[in-house]
């Protein structure tokens, strides 16, 4: 089974685009929506919160863990790799690696929560690959709680992401990565204000490519095909069965548990 964990309900866009490339493939999704949001938390928080997550997915029987969230993949990766014998996946290198590869200018820009933009790991792992690449990044730290309202179609979020998204664009990138679990949720919004010639890069979509591509170079893995889905959360209100609803366009049955 695959394992998935997110710091809330964002990281069903992660869950979204993994039943999209690898269909049938049986899922247990555990969101930490009583400690969301990581976007604020310091690093060794954080950290400590991934660990926990990937014991609880691995208590259910995960085979490999898919850190959907971009903090937690930014600062606990390493930990994470180090301590479990699983496969650990996270959804920057896979947004990285096709940035570098489709950007004829290298002029590339982040976006994501503070945690992720302070961390700087999208730049490193973007300048390893690419040195004579210009990396440009903005924390957009008030998407995720507009997505969670879901404000997607309002003016007051376009204009936010004008705001947030007009140094981007002044730096003239060609390529933008959405680097947060939400921000494909209002993707059409983020392309027409930085303009539709740039290239958006969607982390979950590179993620689920990478995860296809691991399993056919891994015959080996038999992982369960029986295209069943099971949905934790740490905490259950109402908001978050709407959250959920707008992201997966369908309803889906959260079950609470404690960690
Ligand atoms: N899941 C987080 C991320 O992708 C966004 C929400 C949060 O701050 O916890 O960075």
């Amino acid at each position: 089974m695959i394992g998935i964990f997110d710091s809330g309900i964002g990281g069903l866009t992660v869950v979204s685009a993994i039943m999209d490339t690898l269909p049938g493939y049986d899922i247990t999704y555990f969101g930490d929506t009583a400690r969301t949001p990581y976007g604020t938390k310091s690093f060794e928080t954080v950290i400590n919160y991934a660990l926990e997550n990937t014991e609880f997915l691995l208590s259910k029987g995960a085979d490999i863990i898919v850190m959907a969230c971009n903090t937690a993949s930014s600062v606990a990766t390493e930990h994470l790799s180090k301590k479990y014998a699983v496969p650990i996946f996270e959804v920057i290198t896979p947004a990285v690696e096709l940035a570098v590869k489709t950007s004829k200018k290298k002029r590339i820009g982040i976006i994501g929560t503070r945690a992720t933009i302070n961390s700087g790991v999208y730049e490193k792992k973007i300048k390893a690959m690419s040195p004579d690449s210009s990396v440009y990044s903005n924390p957009c730290p008030l998407i995720v709680p507009l997505v969670e309202e879901g404000w997607l179609k309002n003016r007051e979020t376009a204009m936010i992401v004008k705001k947030y998204i007009y140094p981007l664009k002044l730096k003239q990138i060609d390529t933008l990565i959405l680097g947060c679990t939400h921000y494909p949720v209002i993707r059409n919004v983020i392309s027409r204000k930085i303009g539709k010639r740039v290239n958006i890069i969607d982390s979950s979509v590179a993620v689920a490519e990478r995860i296809k591509n691991f399993f056919e170079n891994q015959p080996n893995m038999n992982l369960g095909k029986n295209g069943i889905a099971h949905f934790f959360v740490s905490d259950i209100t109402e908001q978050f069965k709407k959250t959920a609803k707008v992201i997966l366009k369908r309803d889906i049955d959260l079950k609470h548990v404690k960690i």
